[in-house]
């Protein structure tokens, strides 16, 4: 299998719907690499606070990105550790702030085209779990599966504040709600590479399903693509 003949499984869809949870599962049950696209936008978004960038100049942000070093760890009982250019920023890239100026720079296509070739070196053998909000229509259209991962807003930031309250981070279900509309008009109204499911994408609603109900639609549909485990080849 060559790099580019590795399978890919997209899940894309609004903030909150699941799908890093999903792809986390997916990725794991499968043997497969995991590419959290949002997460190189949260970490241009706090190249640009760190630098002092002005995040209204679509080159300047482009050339943030370029400069960023990222690396990314997984600590047994911490999940994945995310490092920009040498310190831990994992608690800063979650927070809602970094999420805001994230989806504002997400509309400038110069940093999109930027974070192009990044993500597409994520695919290799023996597969790649995606997860943002152009995988299966920009990054990945040839992709063996598509999925669209979707929930009701209020459901949404229900799990959010859940999420979040977990992890020591206050916040209101009220300002969540709001911030997730907010996010969601944004992801979805801008002109370069719009939120919205591909042609060919299974849409999923996940507003009253559990994750290993989602996981287990994932996983039927990968086999039926003749997609399989790697850990467990058929
Ligand atoms: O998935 P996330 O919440 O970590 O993403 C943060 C922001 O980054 C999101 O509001 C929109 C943007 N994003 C994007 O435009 N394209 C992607 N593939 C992933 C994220």
């Amino acid at each position: 299998m060559t790099t580019e003949s590795a399978p890919v499984i997209t899940i894309d869809g609004p903030s909150g719907a699941g799908k890093g949870t999903v792809a986390q599962r997916i990725a794991n049950s499968f043997g497969f690499s995991l590419l959290d696209s949002g997460a190189l936008y949260r970490l241009t978004a706090l190249a640009v606070i760190r630098n002092g960038v002005d995040s209204q100049n679509p080159q300047a942000v482009a050339e943030a990105a370029a400069d960023m070093a990222v690396w990314f760890e997984s600590v047994p009982e911490q999940g994945v550790r995310t490092f920009l250019n040498g310190t831990d920023v994992s608690y800063e890239l979650r927070q809602e702030s970094t999420a805001g100026l994230a989806s504002e720079l997400a509309s400038l296509a110069p940093l999109r085209q930027q974070l192009l070739t990044l993500q597409r070196d994520f695919r290799r053998p023996p597969g790649l779990v995606a997860d943002g909000r152009d995988m299966g229509t920009v990054v990945f259209p040839d992709a063996e599966l598509k999925i669209y991962l979707t929930a009701s807003a209020e459901c949404r930031a229900e799990r959010r504040l859940k999420q979040l309250n977990e992890k020591g981070v206050d916040a209101t279900l009220g300002s969540l709600l709001e911030e997730i509309r907010q996010r969601d008009e944004r992801d979805s109204g801008r002109s370069v590479a719009p939120l919205k499911p591909a042609a060919d994408a299974i849409v999923l609603d996940s507003t009253a399903m559990t994750i290993d109900e989602v996981c287990l639609h994932v996983t039927q549909a990968a086999e039926q693509r003749d997609i399989h485990s790697a850990l467990n080849p058929a």
